[in-house]
């Protein structure tokens, strides 16, 4: 049988993030330019996906393994912040192992028709990959225990006085799943993967090698040192490496000879308004929020949320996790608190969030 991806109902966002949304019909990956671009870049085995090397090495043992055994992986839960390479992984694990994987997402899977007839569908070593697993429904959820545990669901047929249960075997299959938040996912949920791994942020020299590998699909000349200055800026997160390297390259057409060396890039990026540690003007907005108008905090997330005029979960997944794994932000019983170190580096008592603060 040949081996693909098929990717259920998938529109991607502005950030060439791609997000699954409930829909009856297949679509490929040849049908949006975000996803085309998303799928030249993303590296499809080992060996250009950079970093993560702990996790790395133990699938590969699991992955040979597997092979040896002529069984299917073990069903794996990836979780960490968004962009760190979950969905790359999920896909370079098919293509390692050789196996065809079917991508998808937990708003998609809404009723229990959607989760029974996707299990249906799955043939025998398939890798089905569910985003966002901790947003699958309670109903969803329980048609997924005995389909990973036991491989098979049970389905009720007829009316009322002729209801009656069926149980339908399924070939063993691995699932995938993935999340920003490991800790909303159930308890029995999370027992049922046999692998559990937590994604690390990259370091600014696995950055620079991201940086590098994507100039290069993506034919933008950058020397080393340009690289690097984007490495620095990119909030450890491959996608914003990736995001950063189209708009320096943009400004250095425009502004520059078309090559980014480090100069170009720190011109563009303080363009951008991105700052040294990183940090956007939301960021340092939110920062700024809670020195002047919660004097250093405690403050609630929804308050916090309200005065940003952000979402609480944008902040919580997407702001959050930067900012406390860089030291700027704790999250305490209390609320969300600034460190003195924070304070120390943004200048955090008079501090005007218009300007920037590079
Ligand atoms: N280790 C890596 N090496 C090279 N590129 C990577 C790596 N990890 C991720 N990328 C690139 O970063 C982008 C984002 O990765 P991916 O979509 O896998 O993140 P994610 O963790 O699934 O994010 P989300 O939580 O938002 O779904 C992709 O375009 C991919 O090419
Ligand atoms: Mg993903």
């Amino acid at each position: 049988m040949k081996k693909g991806i098929t990717i259920l109902a998938i529109v991607s966002d502005d950030d060439n993030n791609l997000i699954k949304k409930s829909r009856d019909n297949v679509v490929s990956e040849e049908t949006s330019f975000d996803l085309s671009f998303e799928t030249n870049i993303r590296p499809k085995y080992f060996d250009d996906y950079v970093g993560q090397s702990a996790l790395k090495s133990t699938l590969k043992i699991s992955i040979e393994a597997a092979k040896k055994r002529e069984l299917p992986l073990d069903h794996i839960l990836f979780y960490g912040p968004p962009g760190l390479g979950k969905t790359t992984l999920a896909t370079v694990i098919s293509n390692e192992m050789g196996t065809n994987i079917k991508i998808t997402s937990a708003p998609a899977l809404e009723r229990p028709r959607d989760i029974i007839g996707l299990l249906m569908s799955i043939k025998a070593g398939d890798i089905l990959f569910i985003d966002e697993i901790h947003r699958l429904n309670k109903i969803s959820e329980e048609i997924l225990y005995p389909a990973m545990e036991d491989f098979y669901i049970d389905m009720t047929t007829g009316k009322s006085q002729t209801l009656k249960s069926i149980r339908i075997p399924l070939p063993k299959f691995t699932l995938i799943g993935a999340t920003t938040k490991a800790g909303s996912l159930s308890g029995p949920l999370r027992d049922r993967f046999g692998i559990i791994h937590r994604l690390e942020f990259y370091s600014e020299d696995e950055l620079t090698k991201v940086i590098q590998r994507t100039s290069e699909i993506l034919q933008i000349s950058i020397n080393e040192k340009g690289a690097q200055a984007i490495a620095k800026r990119s909030r450890g997160t491959p996608r914003i490496a990736n995001r950063l390297i189209k708009r320096v390259g943009d400004y250095a057409i425009v502004k520059s000879d078309g090559i980014i060396d480090e100069k170009t890039a720190n011109a563009a990026l303080d363009a951008l308004q991105i700052d040294k540690f990183g940090l956007d003007y939301t960021d340092r907005a939110l920062l700024t929020i809670i020195a002047e108008k919660y004097n250093g905090g405690p403050v609630g997330i929804e308050t916090l949320a309200t005065a940003l005029g952000e979402d609480s979960k944008t902040i919580e997944d997407v702001y959050e996790p930067y900012l406390v794994q860089k030291g700027f932000l704790q999250r305490t019983l209390r609320g969300r608190k600034l460190t003195p170190y924070a304070c120390k580096c943004f200048n955090l008592k008079n501090i005007d969030i218009q300007q920037s603060l590079f």
